[in-house]
């Protein structure tokens, strides 16, 4: 049975969101490992742009009593459930530390940070070159001295093809839908629709962005002022798939699909 994504709570949509593209604890990890290796001292304060329900900067604030977090997102629809599932888990203490503004991540802000992260490819809303331009400009105007930002990118050479990919889990089915590309303008609409106990939720998230490349993204950092741009690459395991370990590459064969990070050192 086919049901529209208003049918769906507010509650399930988010639940089954997150558990089918977040993976925070990795992100995470990855960010501690290469802020070390790039910068010599630990990461302490995040900015995650974009974060919908805030779900990683409630997760790192649990990571360090000195860690602190802020969550930036213009809808207050992802913002509410994230206080009610991930802010109201944490202590008091913890909860101190960590904090959502309802906004958009191209205001200024009075607080800098050590890392800022746009994840699961939110800065791709940006189409026009000034757009993304003016938002790593602020993202870097908005870290310290040695702060760091992350990104994550995807590609491959079935990214550009209109279909359906169904990932299924144990409890519901994920689709990533590539509705329609345009080779002309890089403009893609994708969808997100859910099955859960026999019943199919159409078009639960809709994502009208434009397909950036990893060297525009990498040229337009060092336009806005990074001094240095780090590209990365993941791992293989035994059977030719992503291991989870991601490593500084400049040069790496294609593939039919791939996710990976970029990061820009102020
Ligand atoms: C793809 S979701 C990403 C959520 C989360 N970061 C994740 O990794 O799953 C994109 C989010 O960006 C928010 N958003 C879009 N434009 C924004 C802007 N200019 N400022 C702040 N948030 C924005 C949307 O409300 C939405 O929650």
């Amino acid at each position: 049975m086919a049901k529209s994504a208003s049918e769906l709570p507010v509650e399930k949509k988010y639940k089954l969101y997150e558990a089918s593209v977040q993976n925070h604890m990795a992100d995470i990890e990855f960010i501690q490992q290469e802020f070390k290796a790039l910068r010599g001292r630990k990461p302490k304060s995040l900015r995650e742009d974009f974060g919908g329900t805030g779900a990683m900067a409630c997760d790192w604030v649990k990571e360090s009593k000195e860690n602190t977090a802020v969550a930036i997102d213009l809808d207050p629809e992802p913002v509410e459930y994230g206080k009610q599932k991930h802010y109201s888990r944490l202590n008091d203490e913890e909860q101190g530390r960590m904090k959502y503004i309802m906004g958009n991540v191209l205001d200024r802000y009075d607080f800098k940070n050590d890392v800022t992260v746009a994840f699961n490819f939110s800065y791709f809303i940006f189409k026009k070159r000034q757009e993304l331009l003016q938002y790593f400009k602020s993202v870097k105007d908005s870290l310290h001295e040695d702060g760091v930002f992350f990104v994550d990118i995807f590609g491959g050479t079935e990214c550009f093809q209109e279909m359906v990919e169904e990932t299924e889990f144990d409890k519901h089915s994920y689709f990533w839908d590539c509705d329609n590309y345009n080779p002309l303008t890089g403009e893609v609409l994708y969808y997100i629709h859910f099955k859960t106990k026999g019943t199919k939720y159409e078009k639960v998230f809709t994502y009208d962005w434009r397909h950036w490349t990893v060297r525009e993204i990498t040229e337009l950092m060092e336009e806005a002022g990074f001094s240095k741009v780090v590209t990365y690459w993941e791992g293989e395991d035994e059977d030719g798939d992503g291991d989870g370990e991601f490593y500084q590459s400049k040069e790496e064969e294609n593939c039919e699909s791939w996710v990976t990070y970029i990061v820009g050192l102020v």
